[in-house]
């Protein structure tokens, strides 16, 4: 029997919300791929946890996307990518995109003042600094960590005055060092692009990671010959906390409600120690 790699699935997962601004690049850029999108909901925030445990959730995440036969995957979460981009290239074998390359490629191509705002451990990790660095060293790099941030969006308080407090003040070092570009370094933050917007200089440009990571998804595709020719089919939505909050929350930016499932993820044992040949 033979199956046409192209029609399966690409596969991408975030801790919650945050990944509809890589699918709806997705939808934009590529929209004969079926894609299935899973949310962690029931352990988000991400960007407070240490560095190994993101590890495994990553791990864990890999494995069930892996057996749902997806054809690709795209780390639709900066904290994932910042951290667990080197196990999963050791451990899984299909192709992997992360966020951290394709938003420093862009954002050395707008500016040399620049700013990323990110989770704790995306900020801590460097990851995005040194990527630019790489780049470009005459770049020079801010960042700034946001923990409130995730928070407040996964609770749908975007409008809501303090998280506009709050973004003034996580901006204001970054609007003082005088930046000339700004990269969201997390991608829920999009969705609070009205509020960051309307606290940045004009002339600030803001860089969303995901138009790149897609672009070069697109790339990979082509040249991989894993192209879907047909029509895509519905996106599949699986959380592993409650499907009716991700519903509701995500109506605004999908534009209708979506059908979600819940899941659990299988449990798999983190990476045993290697052992030494007996002499
Ligand atoms: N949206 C994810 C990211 O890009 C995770 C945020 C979180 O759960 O803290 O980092």
């Amino acid at each position: 029997m033979t199956t046409d790699l192209g029609q399966q699935r690409i596969g991408i997962f975030d801790s919650g919300v945050g990944g509809l601004t890589v699918l709806r690049e997705l939808y934009r850029q590529l929209p004969n791929e079926s894609i299935l999108y899973f949310g962690d909901t029931a352990r988000l925030p991400y960007g407070t946890r240490s560095a190994a445990e993101i590890v495994q959730f990553v791990r864990e995440i890999m494995t069930w996307l892996l057996a749902q036969n997806v054809k690709m995957v795209i780390m639709a979460c900066n904290t994932s990518s910042a951290l667990a981009m080197e196990m999963v290239q050791a451990e899984f074998d299909i192709p992997v995109l992360g966020v951290i390359l394709p938003g420093a490629q862009a954002a050395v191509q707008q500016g040399k003042r620049i700013g990323v705002i990110a989770t704790p451990a995306t900020a801590a990790s460097n990851a995005y600094r040194n990527a630019i660095l790489e780049m470009d060293d005459a770049c020079r790099v801010w960042q700034v960590s946001c923990p409130a941030f995730v928070p407040l969006i996964e609770q749908n308080r975007i409008f809501d005055p303090y998280t506009c407090e709050v973004a003034r003040e996580y901006l204001a070092p970054l609007i003082q060092q005088r930046i000339d570009t700004l990269i969201y370094g997390c991608t829920h933050y999009p969705l609070l692009a009205p509020v960051l917007r309307s606290l940045l200089p004009v002339g600030v440009q803001l860089v969303d990671p995901a138009v790149r990571v897609v672009a070069a998804a697109a790339q990979e595709l082509e040249l991989l010959g894993l192209r879907n020719a047909g029509a895509a089919l519905p996106t599949r939505f699986c959380v592993s906390s409650s499907p009716q909050q991700f519903a509701q929350l995500s109506v605004q930016w999908l534009g209708c409600t979506p059908a979600v499932e819940k899941v659990v993820l299988p449990a798999v044992a983190p990476e045993p120690a290697t052992l030494e040949p007996v002499e």
